[in-house]
């Protein structure tokens, strides 16, 4: 199982880096706005920047919504650096992309899944990853964690390559749970890992530990 880091923030991504348990980086364009990265070369230096943090896959989402756009910026983005898998929306023009771009061996992410249809064409175009965002279902009165089975359990049945990234993750049970549920990565904001590390009880041992170490050894 894989974790990806889901922003564009560089420090977030060098403290994730440096806590040795990222693979990867997922992006999209909101997350470029929240950082203020504006126009296309700043936007590419920005994913170039990205790459060089980490070592694993980097997202990086295509802007057009028609298919001969898609794979232009495709291209663009793939060839920016090795790491980089580009993040189409499954819409019809992005399936018929996602089949062109895998058929050249660019490596995609099919992205905005919500439902299990979206994913079984996103799997048979040959997407590399299918991002079901699990929190903005949540949002709207429909379980996440089941559409996150229900995909595994579809891509496993059939036997499927495309991996399922569990995104739209908003808190450290909705990793536990795609992890229960047999999700091959989920992307998360960094507060959601770090919170994986919270137990009051390892914070009360700890205190404990030094407290009758330091009685000791003054
Ligand atoms: O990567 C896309 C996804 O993580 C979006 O998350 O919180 O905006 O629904 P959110």
């Amino acid at each position: 199982m894989k974790f990806f880091l889901d922003t564009a923030n560089l420090e977030q991504i060098k403290e994730a880096q440096a806590l040795g348990v990222i693979d990867g980086v997922t992006t999209n364009p909101s997350l470029m706005a929240k950082e203020g990265i504006a126009g296309k070369q700043n936007i590419l230096d920005h994913y170039v920047k990205i790459c060089n943090i980490v070592d694993g896959d980097v997202s990086a989402e295509v802007i057009s919504t028609d298919f001969e756009g898609m794979i232009k910026e495709g291209e663009e983005l793939a060839a920016l650096h090795p790491q980089i898998v580009v993040k189409v929306p499954v819409i019809k023009d992005g399936i018929k992309a996602i089949k062109y771009l895998s058929s050249k061996g660019i490596r995609t992410n099919c992205t905005l899944v919500f439902s299990a249809g979206q994913a079984l064409l996103a799997a048979k175009a040959g997407a590399t990853y299918v991002s079901p965002f699990i929190g903005r279902l949540d949002d709207n009165s429909t379980d996440g964690i089941e559409l996150i089975r229900q995909i595994v359990d579809i891509y496993n049945y059939y036997d499927f390559g495309t991996m399922v990234l569990a995104a739209s993750i908003r808190h450290t049970m909705h990793i536990i749970k795609c992890l229960e549920v047999g999700a091959d990565v989920a992307t998360c904001p960094l507060d959601a890992i770090l919170g994986l590390l919270k137990h009051p009880l390892t914070d009360l041992g700890l205190q404990k530990f030094l407290e009758d170490y330091n009685k000791l050894n003054k």
